[in-house]
C-alpha cells in the first residue's frame, strides 16, 4: 500500500470556500511529483463539491451519523458521496462521537463504497475502533493538535503501540498532531505509521508551497 498524506483543512480561513479550492489545487500540483504517496484532503462539507470537481484529489469530509430523513442541518454521507466525496473522517477529536455512531458511519461508508478514516485520541479508544474494521485509523493526541511539537517527537511510543494494535487487524495507521516538517513525517513512518494527517502545518503556513513540499519530502527521508 502507498504511503498516505492527508491535509485536513478544518475551518481555518485558508481552508474554506474559494481558498479551499486554491489550496487543493496547489496540493494537487505539488503532490503530482510524489506518485509514491497517496495525497488526500479533508474539507468541510460545503467545499466537497467544488474541491472534488476542481481537482483529481481524493476528498474526505465529515458526516453526521444519520440516514435520509428529517435531520435539518445534519450532513449525510450519501449527500457527500453524491457531491464527490471519496471518504469520511470519523471521530476527529474536534468532533467526537460515540462508539455506536462510529460503527454506524463505518458501516455506512462501506455500503456506499466510501473509505472510512477513524481517529482515536488514545490506545484504549483505538483498540475498540480497530474491531469495527475501518479502512484506515489515525492516532492524534488532542493536546498536541495545532502545536509545534509533533506526535512523532513527543509520543513515539504511542505510535509504536498504536501500530502494534492496528497491524493485528491489517489496518493502515496514520498519526497526526503537530506534524510540521519532513523529519516529523520520517519519524512517524519509522515508528510504523503509513502516513500522516496534517492541518495547521499546511493551512496556516505562510509559504504553503514550501510547507507541502517539505512534508512530502519526508516520505523519502528514510530511504
Ligand atoms: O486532523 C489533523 C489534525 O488534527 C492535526 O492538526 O494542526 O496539529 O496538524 P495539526
Amino acid at each position: 500500500m502507498k504511503r498516505i498524506f492527508i491535509v485536513n483543512f478544518k475551518n481555518y480561513r485558508g481552508g474554506v470556500g474559494s481558498r479551499a479550492v486554491k489550496l487543493a489545487m496547489l496540493i494537487e500540483e505539488i503532490a503530482s511529483e510524489y506518485e509514491h504517496v497517496e495525497t488526500m484532503v479533508v474539507t468541510e462539507p460545503p467545499d466537497v463539491f467544488r474541491v472534488s470537481h476542481s481537482t483529481k484529489l481524493k476528498v474526505i469530509s465529515v458526516a453526521d451519523p444519520v440516514d435520509f430523513g428529517r435531520h435539518t442541518g445534519a450532513v449525510i454521507a450519501e449527500d457527500l458521496k453524491d457531491n464527490g466525496a471519496y471518504g469520511l473522517l470519523i471521530n476527529h477529536s474536534e468532533n467526537k462521537i460515540s462508539l455506536g455512531a462510529i460503527k454506524f458511519l463505518i458501516l455506512k461508508a462501506r455500503t456506499l463504497q466510501m473509505k472510512s478514516i477513524v481517529c482515536a485520541e488514545n490506545l484504549n479508544q483505538l483498540k475498540k475502533i480497530v474491531k469495527l474494521k475501518p479502512d484506515i485509523v489515525a492516532v492524534e493526541p488532542k493536546e498536541l493538535i495545532g502545536g509545534n511539537v509533533s506526535v512523532s517527537t513527543a509520543k513515539p511510543s504511542l505510535i509504536k503501540r498504536a501500530y502494534d494494535v492496528s497491524s493485528k487487524y491489517k489496518i493502515p495507521l496514520l498519526c497526526g498532531a503537530g506534524v510540521k516538517n519532513d523529519e516529523d513525517v520520517a519519524k512517524a513512518l519509522k515508528l510504523g505509521a503509513s502516513g500522516v494527517l496534517v492541518a495547521s502545518g499546511v493551512v496556516k503556513a505562510k509559504n504553503k508551497r514550501k510547507a507541502i513540499t517539505n512534508l512530502l519530502n519526508g516520505f523519502s527521508l528514510n530511504n
